[in-house]
């Protein structure tokens, strides 16, 4: 004799919904967008169908489509032309260079939308790296004064959130100090806590053309084989004062979300990055998947392991599947 039955709490739509554990919330998302110079341009990601790369005018349109929608908060990432490139990546630090630029015609248009923006040298960087290269090492000490320059210039322009994704040692605590210096109390940090050395970072670096051009990020970035070593970068980042810890990738890593959630009290993010879309999005567009289906479990696990906010280029597609 059978009596204890699971089956009965999912025997129909409505007790299903009744003991459902998660569920997803617009509000939960921050939606990346990518940003190239020139005029009147819309130009798709190769490896991310349905995901472009828009010049400030038409970026305008887009963030207005979005807000439409209901998105509330933007990551936008530029593409800076290969001549703008050097070593130091001075172009970081130009008030008037096309990040900056964006950022502030968002701000004018849509006061109330929330950025955060990346501070990392690569999409700057000649050697397509987070950090000064110096005989083919990624030097820590000197690359912090880079990022504190990088992350005051676009709190100047009207950032509400600087996003450090470099994994230098310190630059939480350097790029706290320079905010505060510079009257930015208010600016806050979402750290990329426990960023992975990832495969599945490739369409993003297609993107916006930022592949390392020699070596990998090893060096800086985590193995994928660690786990214990997200607490040490946790208990740093919270301790030099980080808003929010980020765990990146997601789909990879869940219980490395779990793990952060469980261990602070910080709000966790996760980053469901651009190899993760790319993979759901082409074996939906082949019919192998139900991408649709696929997507909203994908992104329903990251929320379950912990996340309370997910970076993810799904953003739009899912604030679709809302109101159909
Ligand atoms: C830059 C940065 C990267 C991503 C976000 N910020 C690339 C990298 O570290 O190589 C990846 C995002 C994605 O794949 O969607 N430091």
């Amino acid at each position: 004799m059978i009596t204890k039955r699971p089956r009965r709490n999912r025997y129909n739509e409505v007790i299903r919904s009744m003991v459902q554990e998660t569920a997803l919330e617009l509000n939960d998302f921050i939606f990346p967008l990518f940003i190239i110079e020139g005029e009147n341009q819309k130009v798709e990601v190769a490896s991310m169908p349905g995901i472009n790369r828009y010049s400030v005018d038409t970026l305008l349109d887009e963030v207005a489509s979005c807000v439409d929608l209901g998105i509330k908060a933007f990551a936008p990432f530029p593409s800076i032309p290969e001549n703008l490139k050097d070593k130091y990546a001075r172009e970081s630090a130009n008030p008037d260079g096309l990040f900056p630029r964006a950022i502030r015609e968002i701000k004018k248009n849509f006061p109330d939308v929330v950025l955060m923006t990346d501070v990392a040298m690569d999409p700057y960087s000649s050697d397509g790296h987070d950090g000064i290269v110096i005989n083919g090492e990624i030097v820590n000490d000197e690359t912090l004064e880079v990022l504190g320059n990088m992350a005051l210039t676009q709190a100047q322009a009207g950032a509400d959130i600087v996003g450090p994704s470099d994994m230098m040692d310190g630059r939480v605590g350097y790029i706290r100090r320079v905010l505060d210096e510079n009257g930015f109390h208010k600016v806050g940090i979402m750290s990329y806590t426990a960023k992975y050395a990832s495969a599945f970072y490739g369409p993003f670096r297609d993107a916006l053309d930022s592949a390392p051009k020699m070596g990998d990020k090893k060096t800086y970035q985590m193995n994928p084989a660690n786990s214990r070593e997200a607490l040490i970068e946790a208990a740093l980042d919270t301790e030099e004062g980080a808003d929010y810890l980020m765990v990146k990738p997601a789909l990879a890593y869940l219980d490395i979300i779990k793990l952060l959630r469980d261990n602070s009290h910080l709000p966790i993010a996760a980053y469901n990055v651009s190899g993760e879309y790319a993979m759901v999005k082409a074996a939906g567009l082949k019919g192998w998947i139900d991408g649709e289906k696929a997507m909203l479990e994908s992104l329903l696990s990251i929320k379950r392991a912990g996340a309370d906010i997910i970076l993810s280029y799904f953003a739009k597609d899912f604030a679709n599947y809302l109101r159909k």
